[in-house]
C-alpha cells in the first residue's frame, strides 16, 4: 500500500483554478468537457503536513500581517542541505511572493532599461514576458538538439554574454520545458563564462526538487564559491508540493552587494512579505515533506515511462526525448507537418484536450506542445488517449 494516494481524482473545475477554469479565456472557446494537460501545476493534492499546518492556522482565525521567522530561513537552508548537498547560510535567503516576481526584481536592479537579457529557448514563457514588460531586450540563445538530446550553444552563448549590452543570463535548471538536468560540467562553464564576461547569472531553480533517479540537480552556485559569488538562485517549495497558489519563493545569494542590490529592489516593489498561509505551508513542505516529495518522484516518473511508451507504440512520429526532470513532456509534432493552429484545433476540438503550444516557448517551435504528467494514472491515460483521437485521422 502507498504511502501517499497519488491516484485519486480530485474534482479542480469549479474552483477557479487557472489549469481547469482558465482554459476558454485562453484558447477561446473550448469543450466543455476538455481535459487541461497544459499549465504546470498538480492534479494531486498537497502533502498532508502541509493541509494540517494550513488548517491549524486557519483555525486559530486571527489572519494579522506576519513577519518571515528565522525558522523558516531554517527550514530553507536545511532542505538545501539535504536535498540538494548546497551549504547555503540563513542570512543569504530572502522571502518573495513568487520566483517570477523575484526574477523582475532582480532584472530591474541589475539593469536598465534597453540592457539585454539572454535566455535560451524553448524556454517558460513568463521568462520572454517580464523582459519585455520591464523594457529590456530578449537575447535569445536558442538550445541545440543533438541526437534527441537538448544542449546549451556554448559558443553562440559566450559571444552573447561578451557584449557588454546584455547584463544577465536568466538560465533555466532544471530547464522548463525540455526536461533536462544541467550537468556539473554545463553549469560550471555556464557560471565561468559569466564571471568572465562580467554578466549576473540568474539562475531559477524552482523544478530543483522534481529530478528523476539517475540524474541529480546541481545548484549553480553550490560548487564554487567564487562563481557564487555572481549568482542569484531562486527556489521555492511551490512546485514540489503543489502550492503555487500560495504564493512562495526564497532568493539566495551569498553576494552581499548583490543581495543588498536585490532586497532594495524588493522594499520598493512592496512584495516581498509572505502571505501566512504561503508561509505556514511553505515551512510544513520543507520540514516535513521529504517522504512525499520522494513517493511524488516515484509516480511521476511511472507516468513518464507509461507516456514515452504510449507515444513509442501509438504515434511513432511524434518525437518525445525523455525528461531527466520535472514533470512536463516536450513533444515534437513536426512530422504531422500541419500548422499549430491546425493541431491546437485537432488538440482541442477533436481530441478534446489542452497542451500548451509549442510558440508559447519561442516562436521557432511552433511545431511542439508540452504536456503535464502530473496527475493521477487514470487521467494522463484518458489525456494520451485524446491526443490519439486528435490524430486519428492523420496518415503519415
Ligand atoms: C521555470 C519557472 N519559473 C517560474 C515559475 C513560476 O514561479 P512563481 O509562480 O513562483 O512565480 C514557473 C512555473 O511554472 C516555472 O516553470
Amino acid at each position: 500500500m502507498p504511502m501517499f494516494d497519488f491516484e485519486r481524482v480530485v474534482e479542480r473545475r469549479g474552483t477557479d483554478s487557472l489549469k481547469w477554469d482558465g482554459m476558454n479565456e485562453r484558447f477561446g472557446p473550448v469543450p466543455g468537457d476538455a481535459l487541461p494537460m497544459w499549465v504546470a501545476d498538480m492534479d494531486f493534492l498537497s502533502p498532508p503536513c502541509v493541509v494540517k499546518a494550513i488548517r491549524e492556522r486557519a483555525e486559530q482565525g486571527v489572519f494579522g500581517y506576519v513577519q518571515t521567522p528565522a525558522a523558516t530561513f531554517g527550514a530553507v537552508k536545511d532542505w538545501m542541505g539535504s536535498i540538494h548537498g548546497w551549504e547555503v547560510d540563513p542570512g543569504w535567503i530572502t522571502s518573495s511572493t513568487g520566483v517570477m516576481p523575484a526574477v523582475g526584481v532582480a532584472i530591474r536592479a541589475f539593469t536598465r532599461h534597453g540592457d539585454g537579457v539572454i535566455i535560451q529557448p524553448p524556454v517558460y514563457p513568463p521568462f520572454f514576458r517580464i523582459i519585455e514588460d520591464n523594457d529590456r531586450a530578449i537575447i535569445e540563445n536558442p538550445l541545440l538538439l543533438e541526437d534527441g538530446v537538448f544542449r546549451m550553444d556554448f559558443e553562440s552563448l559566450e559571444v552573447k554574454l561578451s557584449d557588454p549590452r546584455n547584463r544577465i543570463l536568466l538560465l533555466c535548471s532544471p530547464h522548463n520545458p525540455v526536461g533536462r538536468v544541467w550537468t556539473k560540467e554545463e553549469l560550471e562553464l555556464v557560471g565561468r563564462l559569466c564571471l568572465d564576461t562580467g554578466t549576473l547569472l540568474l539562475s531559477d531553480e524552482i523544478h530543483a526538487d522534481i529530478v528523476f533517479k539517475p540524474f541529480r540537480h546541481i545548484p549553480a552556485a553550490s560548487f564554487d564559491p567564487s562563481l557564487a559569488e555572481n549568482i542569484i538562485t531562486c527556489v521555492s517549495p511551490s512546485k514540489t508540493f503543489n502550492i503555487p497558489g500560495l504564493q512562495t519563493a526564497y532568493t539566495i545569494i551569498s553576494n552581499p552587494e548583490l543581495r543588498d542590490g536585490f532586497q532594495a529592489s524588493l522594499r520598493a516593489t512592496a512584495i516581498g512579505s509572505h502571505n501566512n498561509f504561503g508561509l505556514v505551508a511553505g515551512d510544513a513542505a520543507y520540514r516535513e515533506g521529504a517522504p512525499w516529495r520522494d513517493s511524488m518522484l516515484e509516480y511521476i516518473m511511472g507516468n513518464r515511462d507509461f507516456a514515452l511508451s504510449f507515444f513509442k507504440k501509438e504515434m511513432p512520429w511524434v518525437a518525445v526525448s525523455p525528461p531527466e526532470g520535472t514533470y512536463l513532456l516536450w513533444l515534437d509534432f513536426n512530422e504531422c507537418r500541419e500548422t499549430e493552429e491546425a493541431v491546437n484545433k485537432r488538440l482541442i476540438n477533436k481530441g478534446k484536450v489542452v497542451l500548451d503550444p509549442g510558440s508559447w516557448f519561442g516562436k521557432e517551435w511552433s511545431g511542439w506542445q508540452r504536456l503535464n504528467l502530473a496527475c493521477p494514472r487514470s487521467i494522463m491515460i484518458d489525456g494520451l488517449e485524446r491526443i490519439k483521437t486528435a490524430f486519428s485521422d492523420l496518415v503519415i
